[in-house]
């Protein structure tokens, strides 16, 4: 069987409507937004309604990605959600956004790796093509990520947010695709981003949760350690066996949680600014949704073209973290040319008030 080649011929993102300032926080957490911006380079973020969920932000984006790929939602042959806050433990999400999707010839599965997700789920889709086993592959990485913070703990309530990008990749005889990759993980830093409940080891019971252990904790300072050494590690390693260097890459799209590790990356790695993707300041972090919101930014405002080269690093819970390079294939001008632009949904202005007043626990904080 003659190898074939993923090209991404759609990509879409959507974020909710609900804008949080880091003004809005100032609030409600002992925080500034002094403090938010130079330790994280985060201005605002999009919180979910209460009525929303993660499949309703997949299917949004997966929407939007394929109606710019031109592919009917019934020739889809797989759908990969990589998130950590799926709507239920069980059923994966993947099969609510198959079925969202009308993509009703199509196996799903949902990936739980943490902010990496995207990634792997790439590198996973790319496998399958590769194969020739699938055509056409929808990947979306989603989070819901505010329903799970604790909106008194300061340390982790300002630094993420919710929304989804997706891409649709399908099968090409020309070169294109994942041209090198990189899978890690370290689970003896388990700890330092966890949300301990529920799961099999933390169920649901009144001692979680008056312990606050469904939402999630993280040590910042061991995550950034982690962070600032795996982006630029991978990063040399992925191009290492590609065999190209900085110069022959042509966009970098790194994991959006904090712009000092993006710019610790870039200066290490001598990356020209032009050439870093970097959204955190709209979006905060999104989890295993920043890379593909900022890489279905960067597509739609054109800052890479068919023939170019991306690199897409990402980190997280785990500890994990993946790399890869991704050649654009032939069709990325033309579904840009053919389709309008997708763009994210810019904020109505609500406040952080009104949001946590919809889940009823602002009472709570402020008295
Ligand atoms: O997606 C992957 C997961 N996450 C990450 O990649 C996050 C990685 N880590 C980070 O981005 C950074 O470590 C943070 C942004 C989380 C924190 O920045 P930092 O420069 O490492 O700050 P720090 O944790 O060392 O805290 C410095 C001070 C502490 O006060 P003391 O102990 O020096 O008196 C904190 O209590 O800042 C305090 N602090 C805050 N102050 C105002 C922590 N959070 C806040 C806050 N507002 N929101």
């Amino acid at each position: 069987m003659t190898r074939k080649h993923a090209s991404l011929i759609g990509w879409g993102h959507y974020a909710p409507e609900n804008v949080v300032t880091n003004a809005d926080l100032e609030k409600i957490v002992d925080t500034s937004d002094e403090w938010i911006k130079s330790r994280s380079g985060i201005e605002r973020r999009h919180f979910v309604s209460e009525d929303q969920a993660t499949s309703d932000l997949s299917i949004e984006a997966g929407r939007r990605a394929l109606e710019m790929s031109g592919v009917a939602p019934e020739d889809v042959d797989l759908v990969i959600v990589a998130t950590s806050s799926p709507d239920y433990l069980t059923p994966p999400v993947s099969s609510q956004v198959q079925h969202g999707l009308g993509c009703v010839n199509a196996g799903a599965f949902a990936m739980m790796v943490g902010c990496t997700g995207f990634v792997y789920g790439l590198v996973t889709a790319d496998q399958f093509i590769q194969t020739g086993a699938y055509k056409t592959i929808l990947v979306v990485g989603a989070e819901v990520i505010s329903k799970n913070l604790d909106m008194t703990d300061r340390t982790t309530c300002v630094l993420f947010g919710d929304g989804a990008g997706a891409v649709v990749l399908q099968a090409t005889d020309a070169p294109c695709g994942v041209r090198s990759f990189e899978l890690g993980s370290d689970g003896s830093q388990a700890e330092a981003l966890i949300a301990p409940c529920p799961g099999t080891r933390n169920p649901v019971s009144q001692y979680a949760v008056d312990n606050r252990t469904h939402y999630l904790r993280m040590d910042g300072r061991a995550v950034f350690k982690f962070a600032t050494r795996t982006m630029t590690e991978s990063l040399q390693r992925v191009m290492g066996k590609a065999g190209v260097g900085v110069d022959d890459v042509d966009l970098f799209i790194p994991h959006q949680a904090n712009a000092r590790i993006i710019e610790y990356a870039a200066k290490t790695l001598a990356l020209p600014p032009e050439k870093v993707v970097m959204n955190v300041a709209d979006y905060g972090n999104t989890s295993a949704a920043t890379i593909p919101i900022a890489l279905s930014e960067a597509l739609t405002a054109g800052r890479a073209e068919a023939g170019d080269t991306l690199a897409l690093v990402g980190f997280g819970a785990g500890l994990t973290w993946a790399a890869c390079l991704f050649d654009l294939g032939p069709l990325v001008g033309t579904a840009r040319a053919s389709h309008e632009a997708t763009e994210a949904t810019s904020g109505d202005g609500a406040t952080v008030d009104s949001v946590i007043d919809d889940r009823g626990v602002v009472d709570g904080l402020i008295a």
